[in-house]
């Protein structure tokens, strides 16, 4: 007889406690403990195969599979890896599934059988979307069913090349006696499917919706079961998309990939420098671009500042897509070292697009945007500025020069204000004008603003 284990889970972080507590004592929240019914405690075991020596491993499938989506592929770092859980999360109407059928209809196309699970569409809905993308491969399998061990089973059988599951909110075990959805099921289900992944070498992707305040567990529990975690993000009032890895075991985490959704699905943006600053104002003040490094290639990016008297006595500082701290630290440099009279301002920082820049590269930028607005004087429109900026007021070196400034003489900027020891370095300018700068003060006055 199977016994049932009770204990109370956290809905908002997954905390585990054997009797109910009025507040979670890991993550502070009210009331979000509630009971789960574990059939019979198995533990899943990881353990596929026995004890080798390194050197005897051999290195099987070597290659990846690319999905023929290049911002796709680029963001798993090169393509999907054989077995790995890819977890791919967003508000809900954002594209996720637009976006994994896409894919699915190049690999089919490319490797074989797929299989498409979904809890949360019928198969006429699914197929009504893949008639609206042109999707023509006749090797994707669609199942509708939300019981993983049936899921499991079906896939052993049919032995896809990749594995969609849309989405993990709708899946349950058995093992398992509470709701789909809820903190328990969505652990045990991931960890059943990571388990089979690894055995059997088939990708598997799963769809998490993102919910506030944690009121259905959102796919953040799952962050650390998978290999990837990519989100998809973007206003569903406007037409571009952003997706980003927040963790990735076969890549680097600082990739980003950009969609437009169109009447046809999503399309890969292949000029995403010209997208991102499109939009700037041609002569106003405090706009400065920067050729920004995400992961393996340059983006351009506007970096916006806004400095207006403080009304009333503490001055507000707010950014957006950039640290605040780094911004209060600029900010105090350029109080010390070049005068300015900073502390009776408010100042507001915005990255247009709604990108993070995360490198202190965009320093040199930001402050030429926030002395721009200061003196309300626009900076020259075909300049592009990079560094890193010191607490001596020093302009430091960054590295890739080269490539920013490539893509910047790609996009049809004509001038660089860049470090002074990059561009000492610097082996080819790509016939754009580069000033080298030392220190923040040489920049206020050669910007003549
Ligand atoms: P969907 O992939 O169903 O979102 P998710 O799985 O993240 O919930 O996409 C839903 C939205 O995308 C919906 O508002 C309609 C829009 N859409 C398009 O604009 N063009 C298309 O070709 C498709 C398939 C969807
Ligand atoms: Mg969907």
């Amino acid at each position: 007889m199977s016994k049932e284990k009770i204990s109370f889970v956290c809905q908002s972080c997954g905390y585990n406690s054997p009797r109910w507590l009025g507040k979670c004592p890991e993550c502070s929240s009210w009331n979000s403990l509630a009971e789960e019914r574990q059939v019979s405690q198995k533990l899943v075991s990881f353990s596929i195969s026995e004890p080798l020596l390194l050197n005897e491993i051999k290195e099987g499938q070597k290659s990846r599979l690319t999905t023929g989506i290049r911002e796709l592929d680029r963001v798993l770092g090169g393509g999907v890896v054989y077995g790995a859980v890819i977890l791919l999360g967003g508000d809900p109407g954002i594209g996720k599934s637009t976006l994994v059928i896409q894919a699915m209809n190049n690999l089919s196309k490319q490797y074989g059988s797929v299989l498409y699970v979904s809890g949360e569409e019928s198969p006429e809905q699914i197929k009504l979307r893949a008639s609206r993308l042109n999707i023509s491969s006749d090797r994707i399998i669609v199942f509708s069913e939300t019981k993983i061990e049936s899921i499991i089973n079906h896939t052993r059988k049919i032995k896809p090349k990749a594995v969609v599951i849309d989405s993990i909110q709708t899946v349950y075990t058995e093992d398992i006696l509470s709701a789909p959805g809820s903190v328990g099921q969505i652990r045990e289900s991931a960890s059943k499917l990571m388990f089979f992944a690894k055995k059997e070498g088939i990708p598997v992707f799963i769809i998490g919706h993102v919910t506030k305040e944690g009121a259905i567990a959102g796919p953040r529990v799952l962050e650390h079961i998978v290999d990837t975690v990519l989100y998809f993000e973007g206003d569903s009032s406007h037409s571009y998309r952003i997706l980003r890895t927040m963790k990735n075991r076969f890549g680097s985490t600082n990739e980003i990939g950009l969609f437009e959704m169109t009447d046809e699905g999503l399309r890969e943006v292949e000029n995403p420098s010209e997208i991102l600053i499109a939009e700037r104002p041609s002569d106003a003040s405090g706009s400065a671009v920067i050729p920004s490094i995400r992961g393996t290639r340059p983006i351009l990016v506007e970096i916006q500042a806004l400095v207006s008297p403080t009304p009333f006595g503490i001055p507000r500082r707010t950014t957006m897509g950039i640290d605040p701290n780094r911004t209060g630290i600029l900010v105090a440099v350029l109080e010390k070292k070049a005068g300015l009279q900073l502390s009776v301002m408010d100042i507001f920082v915005n990255v247009a697009g709604g990108l993070k820049i995360p490198e202190p590269a965009s320093d040199l930028g930001l402050i030429s945007a926030i002395v721009s607005s200061f003196r309300d004087t626009p900076l020259e429109k075909e300049a592009v500025f990079f560094g890193e900026i010191g607490l001596s007021g020093e302009v430091r070196a960054v590295s890739q020069a080269e490539a920013r400034i490539k893509e910047s003489v790609k996009v049809g900027f004509k001038k660089a204000y860049i470090p002074m020891s990059n561009r000492d370095r610097l082996k080819n300018d790509e016939g754009l004008e580069i000033v080298g700068i030392r220190k923040i003060n040489e920049l206020l006055e050669i910007i003549s603003i």
